[in-house]
């Protein structure tokens, strides 16, 4: 199945100690009833997004946006367009995006813009994976689930050539 060498970066069992972590944790920091939006950006995180959602003891709605950034397979340029957008009216309701990794920011730093023209009541972040070290936009991650080194990494939902988002443990792709 593995043409590439792929080194444990993240297992299956430390990914999932930290997303109930993080679950009670956001859910602590909403509190009351009111739904609380999570906003999943594909593809890469549809696994975490599936994770996630069901850590979070409070009443959640799911939705999902898609945004390209334009660049060369394993790093992505400031160029991002939105390629869909959520269904439903967020205006005036709780809003977390929900991401795979923060590498240069640039995704993120436009779909919170994106996100934020709609007025939502609030408006925050939680991504699995940071990835500090290429930042070149500044972004507010209000829920990180783990900081990662400048390594291209692949599994649970991150993908190289769309390969390998279906391994349980976070990898890195050595070339
Ligand atoms: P940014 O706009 O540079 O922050 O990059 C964000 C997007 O690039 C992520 O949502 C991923 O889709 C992709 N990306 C960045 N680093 C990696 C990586 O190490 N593995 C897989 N995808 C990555
Ligand atoms: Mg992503």
């Amino acid at each position: 199945m593995i043409g590439r060498n792929l080194k444990v970066l993240l297992s299956e069992a430390t990914i999932q100690n930290r997303v109930r972590a993080l679950g009670l944790e956001i859910a602590a920091g909403y509190p009351g009833d009111d739904p609380l939006y999570l906003v999943c950006v594909l593809k890469g995180s549809c696994v975490f997004l599936a994770d996630l959602a069901r850590a979070i003891p409070r009443p959640v709605r799911i939705d999902f946006v898609s945004a390209s950034s334009y660049g060369s397979e394993t790093v992505s340029s400031g160029e991002v367009t939105l390629t869909k957008d959520v269904a439903s009216d967020v205006g005036g309701a709780d809003v977390l995006i929900v991401e795979d990794i923060v590498d240069t920011g640039a995704t993120l730093a436009f779909l919170r813009d994106h996100l934020a023209r709609k007025q939502p009541r609030s408006l925050r972040v939680v991504s699995l994976l940071d990835k500090p070290e290429r930042r070149s936009q500044e972004v507010t991650i209000d829920y990180a689930g783990f900081t990662v080194p400048d390594e291209f990494v692949v599994g649970y939902g991150l993908d190289f050539d769309e390969a390998y988002r279906n391994l349980r443990d976070v990898c890195v792709l050595e070339s």
